[in-house]
């Protein structure tokens, strides 16, 4: 939704909101993979056992997704388009960085 805003008219308050979900989510993300459930524990999952074996790296894209979408709500509320877009590719990049390490199917 938030590519829709750039490529049309920009909605400040909404690209904003958007945003601050963003960094809700990816705070609410990293307790989800507690101890003991990866797929060793016969859970259904895409999430690979490196999650547990290399938590650090994990919780480093973790902090590494929040960070940028926090940078995210701070560039929406100032508006200028061009900001806009180059932080909206940098938080996707850090999606991108930990699925490609931690995500099956990817
Ligand atoms: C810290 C690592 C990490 C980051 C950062 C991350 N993801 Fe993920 N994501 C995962 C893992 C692991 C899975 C697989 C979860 C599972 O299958 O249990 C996943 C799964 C998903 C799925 C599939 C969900 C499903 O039900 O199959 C979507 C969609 C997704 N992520 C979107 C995103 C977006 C968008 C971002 C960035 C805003 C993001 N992720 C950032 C680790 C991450």
């Amino acid at each position: 939704m938030i590519k829709d805003e750039l490529a049309g008219g920009a909605d400040k308050a909404k690209m904003a909101g958007a945003a601050k979900t963003i960094a809700a989510v990816a705070r609410a993300q990293v307790p989800m993979f507690p101890k003991g459930t990866g797929p060793g524990a016969g859970v259904k999952t895409d999430a690979l056992p490196a999650i547990w074996t290399d938590r650090a790296t994990f919780d480093g894209h973790a902090r590494k997704l929040i960070a940028e979408a926090d940078k995210l709500v701070a560039v929406t509320g100032a508006g200028n388009a061009g900001a806009i877009a180059a932080q909206f590719k940098a938080v996707g990049s850090t999606c991108g960085a930990c699925h490609k390490q931690f995500r099956a199917d990817d």
